[in-house]
């Protein structure tokens, strides 16, 4: 084990430990595709892809074109090192989100009506959205957690549209969507003025600071940032100046397949300590994203598993809630030199020259 430890380190950038390999190990002892076997990890991808080509080139598994199995070999070091399968015990009724959707099952359909015709995402700006159930699963915890009844709600980038599950709840009191893709402001703004939703939706890049009327005029914020450091505190900085005060709520997701832990932590202390707010929620796989067309196009496919695009929803975020505390940072200036999308951890790839 300590051998492979050495090796896999040797491959990547991002730091691997013997627990990380038993992760791996285990979710290839429960799939045998690659997307799931990410999943089942909660380690990032390219550390689980660079750990599979370590173990496939020690024998220990097989690729048989798109599939990934455990050799004999395998088995045999799982056995010895007490690896075993990934177990499911999370509670079937909510996913392990903890929360009901009984009260807005009733706005499913017609949500799902109005956003049929939605724009594509596309690689420019790291889209991949949630389907329907996410959307008003995300309505149904800023609910249980009184961050949206009567409220002043602004989204910072809507690839998601949760500005129209959020409206067509009746819930908040006002609804602010601040998005960059001018494809996807005119989507919200038409569909809002023809069902009557009264979103306000404002063509912004975050980079830039923000309009002083939107400083301070709100109670809550969501958004789903891009996950270089510099683009998580980007994001997370535009969410909190947008808040009135102390006890004010923010949402945010963030995966363990472009984030490791490393950066979890990095990322964590900058919120507690740099921006004085603490996290109060953070409920595990919560977000599921559905399959994006660009996905194959933009990595680094040099195995035969990741040849083939996933059939499963497979990339996940655990969702994150935030509440200022009465000494919180707020800084609006222009951050124009920060690099939002690509780090050593991100699922982009980019040649290496
Ligand atoms: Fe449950």
């Amino acid at each position: 084990m300590d051998l492979l430890v050495s090796k896999v380190n040797k491959r990547t950038t991002i730091n691997v430990t013997s627990r990380d390999i038993d992760k791996i190990l285990s979710a290839t002892l429960s799939s045998s595709n690659l997307w799931e076997i990410i999943d089942f990890s909660h380690r990032p991808f390219k550390l689980v892809v660079e750990t599979l080509k370590e173990l496939q080139e020690r024998g220990l598994v097989v690729f048989k074109n798109s599939s990934i199995f455990p050799t004999k070999e395998g088995r045999k070091f799982c056995k010895r090192y007490n690896v075993t399968p990934k177990a499911n015990h999370g509670c079937p009724a909510c996913w392990g989100r903890t929360i009901s959707l009984a009260k807005f099952e009733d706005f499913l359909p017609r949500f799902e009506q109005i956003t049929g015709n939605r724009p594509e995402p596309i690689m420019e700006f790291d889209q991949g959205f949630v389907g329907p159930l996410i959307a008003f699963a995300r309505i149904a915890l800023l609910a249980d957690r009184g961050d949206i009844q009567g409220k002043e709600v602004i989204i910072l980038g809507d690839d998601d549209l949760v500005s129209l599950a959020a409206a067509l709840s009746g819930l908040p009191k006002r609804i602010t969507v601040l998005e960059v893709d001018e494809r996807l402001v005119d989507f919200i703004k038409n569909t809002s003025e023809k069902e009557n939703l009264r979103i306000e939706v404002i063509p912004h890049d975050l980079r830039f600071k923000l309009p002083l009327d939107l400083v301070g005029s709100f109670d809550t914020f969501l958004t789903d940032p891009p996950e270089t450091i510099g683009g998580l505190e980007l994001f997370i900085a535009r969410g909190l100046v947008t808040l009135k005060g102390a006890g004010c709520a923010g949402y945010f997701g963030l995966t363990m397949i472009e984030s490791s832990l490393q950066k979890w932590g990095e990322f964590q202390k900058i919120l507690t300590h740099k921006y004085g707010v603490i996290i109060t929620d953070i409920i595990h796989d919560f977000n599921i994203y559905d399959n994006w067309m660009y996905l194959l196009d933009s990595i680094k496919d040099d195995i035969g598993p990741l040849k083939e695009a996933p059939k499963m929803h497979w990339y996940k975020s655990s969702m994150f809630r935030i509440e200022t505390l009465q000494d919180f940072l707020r800084v609006n200036e222009d951050v124009l030199s920060v690099e939002l999308y690509n780090d050593p951890e991100s699922l982009i790839w980019t040649e290496e020259r």
